[in-house]
């Protein structure tokens, strides 16, 4: 049995690992992932994300580690091997919590399902699958290499594997109907994972998506069908115990993902490989840092000067609390008022926050708690800005 998250808890400090190769590009994809038609030098890659974890390391001493995350990309492709030099790398840098958690995301091909055994043995204990749909044709649709057929065998894989799991779905497709929705949601809460993540298509910018959709090739949920996408995921992930602990994340109380709750909750994390973010806490105050986006590029800073970071600064008063709301309002568990005076350095406009309760989009709990309400979330982006101004 797993146990609660508790609120209040510090968020702690994790450790975030860009891998940022991909067999293919999906098209609907603006996340830092290149594909290369020759096998990439996967030893260097390896040495130069030990050599950005021990600069890191040097910035958070006396850290303990609570969560360590390989995302991508595709980091999946990664060898047993390497997972096991890069989390031997962190062992040797930094303390670690007795109940670490190490997650990996896989694509779901027989090829890597075939590898989560080793990974466990490297010291993963947790993965998040890229199932994305249950329907051959709207994996094509998506750009997707593998089938629904696969993707149930990885997640029977996974199951037998690993404690942990959890699978990524994307809904509000296009041509999709609410029905087929509603079905294949259902679908997906029988495989009885406890935790999953589901997200509405977004159009993101320089995709194929986002050219299709401008061509008017790509017929996307209007606002009222996306509100009915929304509450039909609401309405049976309640249903079935999963409930929405963020905005597009669903657990069993207690099987919440530890890492994201570190940056949902504010805490501390540092992030190596190309295009990676970190937010670490100095002595001056929050600093936000970023690493070269481009694969090789990457590499050969890291080579020559032992890290790669483009972007190193302090952030202000103000970016932090405008941080600290983005980030703390997506949980449904919402934000602690004196947090956000202690990091933003000023009060919220109490006028703000009752007119956004008189009009049903916030919610102050018993325990002075202020969170966004079920009729808020549809909207949080305008009940973020509003708070924030
Ligand atoms: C870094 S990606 C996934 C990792 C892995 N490479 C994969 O594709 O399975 C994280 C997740 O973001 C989601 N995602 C990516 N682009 C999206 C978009 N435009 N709209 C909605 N969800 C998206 C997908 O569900 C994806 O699994
Ligand atoms: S969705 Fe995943 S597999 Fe597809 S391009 Fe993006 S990171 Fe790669």
């Amino acid at each position: 049995m797993a146990t609660p998250t508790p609120l209040h808890a510090d968020p702690g400090f994790g450790i975030y690992v860009h891998w940022p190769f991909c067999l293919s590009k999906c098209p609907y994809c603006d996340f830092n992932s290149h594909v290369r038609s020759e096998p990439i030098d996967e030893k260097r890659f390896v040495a130069a994300i030990a050599a950005e974890l021990a600069h890191r390391a040097s910035l958070t001493q006396g850290r303990v580690v609570r969560s360590v995350y390989f995302g991508g990309g595709t980091p999946s492709l990664m060898k047993a091997s390497s997972v096991a030099a890069i989390l031997d790398a962190i062992a040797r840098l930094w303390r670690q919590a007795p109940q670490v958690e190490v997650t990996l995301e896989a694509n779901p091909s027989s090829v890597e399902a075939g590898r989560f055994r080793d990974y466990r043995a490297a010291g993963v204990n947790r993965v998040s699958i890229g199932v994305q749909s249950f329907n051959d044709a709207d994996l094509k649709l998506l750009g997707r290499l593998h089938t629904a057929a696969d993707a149930m065998a990885a997640l029977d894989v996974a199951a037998a594997v690993f404690d942990r799991y959890s699978f990524d779905l994307i809904y509000a497709r296009p041509q999709q109907s609410v029905k087929a929705w509603r079905a294949e949601l259902k679908a997906a809460l029988a495989r009885g994972s406890d935790h999953l993540s589901l997200y509405q298509l977004t159009i993101e910018p320089d995709t194929i998506f986002e050219r299709l959709h401008f061509a008017g090739k790509l017929a996307m949920p209007d606002a009222e069908m996306g509100r009915a996408f929304w509450d039909t995921t609401q309405e049976l992930t309640s249903a079935a115990g999963l409930p929405a602990y963020e905005v597009s994340n669903h657990a069993r109380p207690g099987a919440e993902s530890r890492h994201n709750l570190i940056y949902w909750r504010y805490g501390e994390y540092v992030g190596v490989g190309p295009g990676a973010h970190g937010r670490i806490m100095t002595p001056h105050g929050r600093r936000a840092q970023a690493t070269e986006r481009h694969p090789e590029m990457w590499l050969t800073v890291v080579e020559a000067d032992g890290q790669a970071l483009v972007e190193d600064e302090m952030l202000s008063s103000e970016e932090q609390g405008d941080e600290f709301l983005l980030m703390g309002l997506r949980l449904s568990e919402g934000i602690e008022p004196a947090r956000f005076e202690a990091v933003a350095g000023r009060r919220l406009d109490p006028a703000r926050i009752s007119s956004l309760v008189a009009e049903g989009m916030v919610e102050v709990t018993p325990a002075g708690r202020l969170r966004v309400s079920a009729e808020g979330f549809p909207v949080l982006d305008a009940v973020v800005a509003d708070l924030a101004a």
